[in-house]
């Protein structure tokens, strides 16, 4: 069993760690047929179904991950944009509220064996609370904003008091010129740019091995540094889960939870399209797949590769891809070494502003687009 797929067998996620308006705007652009894409919580698959493709196939290593899929997009198909946002205990719904509507919903959902018993035991365990903050990813997350509440108070409260950028900027000109203000920012980096701290509580030994050139430190400067300047704060939810140690404002909920969106989701699910939900190994799946698929969603799975595989995963790929297939990989902390792009164009800068406009930030993004010559 390799490191990461030792790592790869739990409930890592429950809400987001990438922000899938990127993928949704590509799919929206490109309007793919058939999708694939890394599952993860579920919620940075099933908005894709927006741009209307005609099949949709989510693989990962975890069945926990994919029972908690199951589940979101049942509730995606049965509850209404309001019901769906309180059943998860998004924004304005606390997670703790509405438990008994909760287990009506959960009871009405159709799910498979494995599924309903995975989730019943899951809601349980969380006295029937939503289950946005289940994933150890998210807690991880939730335990950092409550250490950052512990030493410096709830001064980071204020910084998601704007509702226009222009206020919101001459507030960061004037805070970061100011010396206490300079501390408390180096400290809240030397958190979250806290490997060893990651590694242990998280990722149990199993992180990725970093490569990109920056320090820890300053990688999260930067990333954060480019998120403060992008949009409002309150409506980004990775600051509101880093700061604040929960979403507050729904204005930041994730992709998943725009009423737009859903809607789109919603009518998809409801004539019938078909999501094929499958634990794989990524490139196992492409060796057998009957499928050729137009996007294929990358997560940054690529950045726990090393080796021939770090070398060859796009060419492993190619044999389930059609001519003109768009591939995203998102990378964190480490960029796969020496990748064989022979067959693709790498069509990254065509999409900068789209890639800019990405909440986390915490990512680098590359576009391949399959040619279909070799
Ligand atoms: C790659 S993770 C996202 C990781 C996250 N951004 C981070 O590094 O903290 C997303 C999902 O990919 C799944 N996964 C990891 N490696 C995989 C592989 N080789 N094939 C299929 N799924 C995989 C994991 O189980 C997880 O649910």
């Amino acid at each position: 069993m390799s490191k990461a797929t030792k790592y790869f067998k739990h409930l890592n996620y429950s809400l987001a760690n990438e922000d899938t308006t990127l993928e949704l705007r590509l799919c929206q652009q490109h309007k793919p047929k058939h999708i694939l894409s890394i599952c993860g919580s579920g919620g940075r698959f099933l908005p894709l179904f927006a741009a209307q493709p005609t099949s949709l196939v989510a693989l990962d290593l975890a069945e926990q991950q994919l029972h908690l899929a199951e589940m979101r997009e049942e509730s995606m198909r049965k509850l209404s944009f309001n019901d769906f946002l309180a059943f998860w205990g998004y924004p304005p719904y606390a997670p703790g509220v509405m438990t008994r509507e909760r287990r009506t919903w959960f009871s009405s959902f159709q799910l498979s064996d494995g599924a309903r018993e995975y989730c019943a035991e899951l809601l349980q365990r969380h006295r029937w609370h939503g289950l946005i903050y289940a994933g150890k990813w998210e807690r991880t997350f939730i335990g950092v904003a409550k250490v950052i509440k512990h030493l410096i108070g709830d001064r980071y409260d204020e910084i998601f008091a704007f509702d226009q950028v222009q206020s919101q900027q001459d507030y960061f000109d004037e805070k970061l010129a100011n010396n206490r203000w300079k501390f408390v920012p180096r400290l809240v980096l030397r958190i979250f740019g806290n490997a060893a701290f990651f590694n242990a509580v998280l990722y149990k030994g199993h992180f990725v091995r970093k490569n990109i050139d920056e320090g820890y430190y300053d990688f999260y400067r930067q990333a954060f540094r480019r998120v403060f300047a992008n949009g409002l704060t309150r409506h980004n939810f990775f600051l509101q889960l880093c700061f604040l140690g929960v979403l507050r404002f729904p204005e930041g909920n994730p992709v998943e939870a725009d009423p737009a969106v859903y809607a789109l989701v919603q009518a998809a699910l409801r004539q019938g399209q078909p999501t094929k939900r499958v634990q794989s190994d990524l490139l196992a799946y492409a060796a057998s797949a009957t499928e050729r698929f137009d996007f294929v969603s990358l997560s940054d799975v690529p950045s726990y590769f090393s080796g021939d595989t770090e070398r060859t995963y796009l060419q492993q790929l190619k044999v389930c891809l059609n001519p003109g297939a768009l591939c995203v990989v998102r990378c964190y902390l480490r960029v796969p070494e020496g990748t064989d792009l022979s067959g693709f164009r790498d069509v990254t800068a065509d999409y900068a502003a789209l890639i800019a406009a990405e909440k986390t930030q915490v990512y680098r993004i590359f576009i391949y687009q399959y040619m279909g010559l070799s």
